[in-house]
């Protein structure tokens, strides 16, 4: 749900990186001073979420599958890397990668434990894959990632036959032996997550029947839209998905759209910062991922989409955004309910920007942000008080009220990219510089380019 009252009128990284009156560098710290708005032109690379799909999708489908654009993220390269432990012969030429997979049997146990990095996406939907391969393997991550719920994950697998084994504490390391064919499921899920949903359908590949899984409330569809474009029969009937097993994926190729959710950063600057005039090139725009951008429309926002078409089985578009003076208007906003699952990652986002445009703003149901990549609850309001916000934590989400212009101040990045990169747009329209300590190489996760994007388009 979104509630929007009284908006009445009142008062890598291989990236090259200069220091700029705007952002300069101290060793793994941003000092992010104000600038005046953002104008230009820019493309951000290929959607995350997307590119591991398509990795994933390659690895076990049988040909060569061409996947344009993929994403430039720690976390893609991650993926690839886990695939190449398991056999499959990977080749990257820049942001091109082709994938020659061998079908369901092509993969072999790895000789050495996977590693997901930092990434919850590569370690789950890759449990779902594991758990159909006859053999044993192990995933393990980085301190972040080996703090995050798995159970969530384990629990359909085992119902599927698969052995899943984790820590006391419900985290990984995840030791899986997997089993083929295994048991078809009917799974409700007990949380909205895209990253369950999809280990299951994955799993299901495995299963001798039809798999269904049934949402809490709708999760990005990355892939079940692309299940169907490498060959498989995915049906969905209100809320339930219905996919069915022992097909073998034909390869696929595919050009991926640039990422929604590297772009909301940009977006968010622009619409923070009065005069800015911005045009985002190619970048996806399923309906389950745009809810950030209906949010900011709705709050009056000035995004207009431009040659909208279809690509990889997603639409897709370039966005202009053009500040609208939505600075000290008396508004309020709420954000709660089914919609949290489709803007789950732009909420710490949408947190600074209304605390930079002086807005209240009310988040609840938004629990699952507590087990992200940080606490990105405590991490948000952490920030903000120390920018001058007003802001109460709540166990699911906080109270922000209105205010004032944001001050520069000592932040911390909690070794979180999206955190580094939502900061550094409040601090882009503070009253003086904030210096993000982490933030330089935090961002690699997902937008190993951020800083120099922004250089390019910051004024
Ligand atoms: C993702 C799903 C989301 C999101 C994450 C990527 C995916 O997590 O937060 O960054 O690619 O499936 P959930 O599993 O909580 O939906």
């Amino acid at each position: 749900m979104i509630v929007i009252v009284d908006s009445s009128n009142s008062d890598t990284n291989s990236v090259a990186h200069t220091q700029t009156n705007s952002l300069r560098y101290k060793d793994d710290a941003v000092v992010v001073s104000p600038i005046n708005h953002l104008r230009g032109e820019l493309r951000v690379p290929g959607d995350k979420s997307i590119s591991h799909r398509a990795a994933m999708l390659g690895a076990i489908a049988q040909g060569d599958s061409v996947l344009q654009n993929f994403s430039s993220a720690r976390d893609c390269a991650a993926t690839l890397e886990c695939f190449r432990a398991l056999g499959v012969n990977i080749v990257r030429d820049g942001s091109t990668v082709m994938v020659h997979g061998e079908g369901p049997s092509g993969l072999h146990q790895p000789q050495h434990v996977l590693d997901a990095q930092n990434s919850g996406t590569t370690m789950r939907l890759l449990a779902g894959i594991l758990a159909g391969q006859p053999f044993a393997t192990t995933i393990t991550g980085d301190d972040s990632l080996l703090s995050r719920p798995m159970l969530r994950v384990a629990d359909p697998l085992r119902l599927m036959g698969a052995q899943v084994e984790v820590e006391a504490n419900g985290c990984a390391p995840l030791r899986i032996r997997g089993r083929r064919p295994l048991q078809p499921i009917h799974y409700r899920l007990p949380i909205a997550s895209a990253q369950i949903k999809s280990a299951v359908l994955l799993a299901g590949l495995a299963a001798d029947g039809t798999t269904t899984v049934e949402e809490l409330s709708q999760t990005r569809d990355h892939t079940e839209r692309m299940l169907q474009g490498f060959g498989a029969q995915v049906e969905r009937n209100g809320d339930a998905l219905a996919l069915h097993g022992g097909v073998t994926l034909h390869s696929c190729s595919l050009m991926i759209p640039g990422d929604v959710s590297s772009a909301a950063f940009f977006i968010g600057a622009a619409v923070a910062l009065p005069g800015s005039d911005l045009l985002i090139r190619d970048v996806g725009l399923n309906p389950t991922r745009t809810a950030f951008l209906s949010t900011l429309s709705r709050m009056g926002a000035d995004i207009q989409i431009e040659d909208e078409r279809q690509e990889a089985g997603e639409p897709i578009g370039s966005l202009r955004i053009r500040n609208s003076a939505l600075n000290g208007l008396a508004t309020s906003l709420e954000v709660s309910g089914p919609t949290i699952s489709n803007l789950i990652d732009e909420l710490p986002l949408l947190g600074f920007i209304a605390a930079s445009l002086g807005w209240e703003m009310k988040l609840r149901d938004a629990k699952e942000l507590r087990v992200k990549e940080s606490d990105r609850i405590a991490a948000t309001v952490d920030n903000l008080l120390r920018m001058g916000a007003r802001i109460e934590e709540q166990p699911d989400g906080w109270h922000l009220y209105r205010g004032g212009k944001l001050h520069g101040a000592q932040l911390s990045s909690f070794g979180d990219h999206r955190i580094a990169m939502a900061s550094a747009v409040a601090a882009l329209a503070a009253d003086g510089p904030s210096e993000i300590a982490g933030a330089f190489n935090s961002v690699a996760v997902s937008l190993p380019e951020f800083w120099s994007l922004l250089e390019s388009v910051a004024e």
